[in-house]
């Protein structure tokens, strides 16, 4: 209930009625972008009724206490088993999103790799990475260098050992997606760090962005898309598979993987090593209870059924004539891009002649019944719609 005692109150009451009224529709039907809310009604309360600021590093004591970087060390050490880890071993925080958890590992990256007055390094990844990795290398003041992907999103391994060898001179900020925004592929990180170990040899640090697939793939067969056969550091966000209701995500690495900076914070009674001060202790209590408090297998169950829902989408939609197609261990389904009006509708990013649906825990078949029956018939079925997708990114 929104009170004001001004004479704009009808207006204001009117305003917050409109918004809220649009969230609500905006949020039943949104089909293409994964964040939602994953908790229980009165589940985060006790966090909602307090100030809780996690500011500066989670493994410093500062002299507020009004935070629980205790529950936050906890929550690295359940990612850091995810991402193929041992759990003592790390070191991290929970960021603001994955685009600062991945700038923050490339800033790490760069700063370490330029000590001893090495050559200046080089950002590497895949033409289907996030835009958080160009806008890192742009704010880095590093060259970034994109290498060609396969017809299924996938580094093309091929192309991404030419380019090292290309680049052999200069140490390499390597980036591995793990779910890639549009189409859900999944770079294999145990190729990448064969291809870097022949050439690159304690030159190279390699992060792994699981902003979308950190709590799905851990959960399938898949294999090569973690930490566990090489690489320095990790991302996921918190908001998507899990459902933590404000935007958040986890960067994990490597203990001694990195150099940390060194500027001292009084107030904060050591050094200043994350890249944001102040952070969202709503987010921190949320992750550990979703972490530490649901019942153990909740997460895994959640990710199969989205994979199961996304694999009925694939059928209905090829049904209706629609042509589509998903990754094995992806809940990212893709098709030929709808009407306009069908795509604001239910939310759908396009990028070229694709349009996408991402399953999360939240989109069930009552949901996709009613996508399809807006849907119409499709253009019919054709093979071959993916090769010819644009640059994605
Ligand atoms: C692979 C990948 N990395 C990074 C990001 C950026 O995440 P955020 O919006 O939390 O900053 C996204 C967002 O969709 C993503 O899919």
């Amino acid at each position: 209930m929104v009170r004001s005692t001004g004479q704009n109150s009808h207006s204001s009451a009117h305003g917050w009625h409109d918004a809220a009224s649009r969230l609500r529709h905006a949020t039943n039907d949104c089909l293409g972008f994964p964040s939602y809310n994953g908790f229980a009604p009165g589940e985060l309360d006790f966090l909602l009724g307090l100030p809780i600021n996690n500011i500066g590093d989670p493994f410093l004591t500062s002299r507020s206490g009004t935070h629980l970087h205790d529950l936050e060390r906890d929550v690295l050490s359940k990612i850091s088993l995810l991402a193929g880890l041992p759990d003592t071993n790390v070191r991290g925080y929970v960021t603001s999103g994955s685009t600062e958890a991945v700038i923050h590992a490339l800033h790490l990256g760069r700063d370490t790799l330029k000590m001893g007055g090495a050559p200046k390094p080089v950002i590497i990844a895949s033409d289907q990475c996030h835009g958080c990795v160009v806008k890192a290398a742009r704010l880095l003041d590093t060259p970034f260098i994109q290498v060609a992907s396969a017809p299924d999103g996938s580094i093309d391994i091929n192309s991404f050992a030419a380019t090292l060898a290309h680049h052999a001179e200069n140490p390499c900020l390597v980036v591995a997606t793990a779910g890639t925004t549009f189409l859900g592929a999944i770079d294999r990180t145990d190729l990448m760090v064969q291809a870097l170990e022949t050439t690159h040899r304690g030159r190279y640090r390699l992060h792994v962005d699981a902003a979308l697939g950190g709590f799905l793939l851990p959960y399938t067969q898949a294999s090569g898309w973690n930490l566990e056969t090489g690489g320095h550091s990790y991302s996921v966000s918190g908001h998507k598979m899990i459902g933590v209701p404000v935007p958040c995500g986890i960067v994990i690495w490597e203990h001694d993987a990195y150099h940390l900076p060194k500027d001292h914070l009084d107030y904060l009674c050591g050094p200043d090593t994350t890249l944001t001060g102040s952070r969202s202790g709503l987010a921190v209590g949320a992750l550990w209870l979703a972490l530490h408090q649901w019942p153990a297998n909740r997460l895994a169950e959640q990710a199969h059924g989205c994979l199961d829902r996304a694999a009925i989408l694939v059928e209905l939609l090829t049904q209706a004539g629609w042509p589509a197609h998903r990754g094995k261990y992806s809940t990212t389904v893709m098709f030929p891009s709808p009407p306009v009006d069908v795509c604001t509708r239910w939310q759908l990013p396009t990028e070229g002649n694709l349009a996408h649906v991402v399953v999360t825990p939240r989109v069930d078949r009552t949901l996709l019944d009613r996508f399809i029956a807006s849907l119409g018939t499709g253009p019919g079925i054709s093979s071959g719609f993916l090769p010819d997708r644009p640059k994605l990114r």
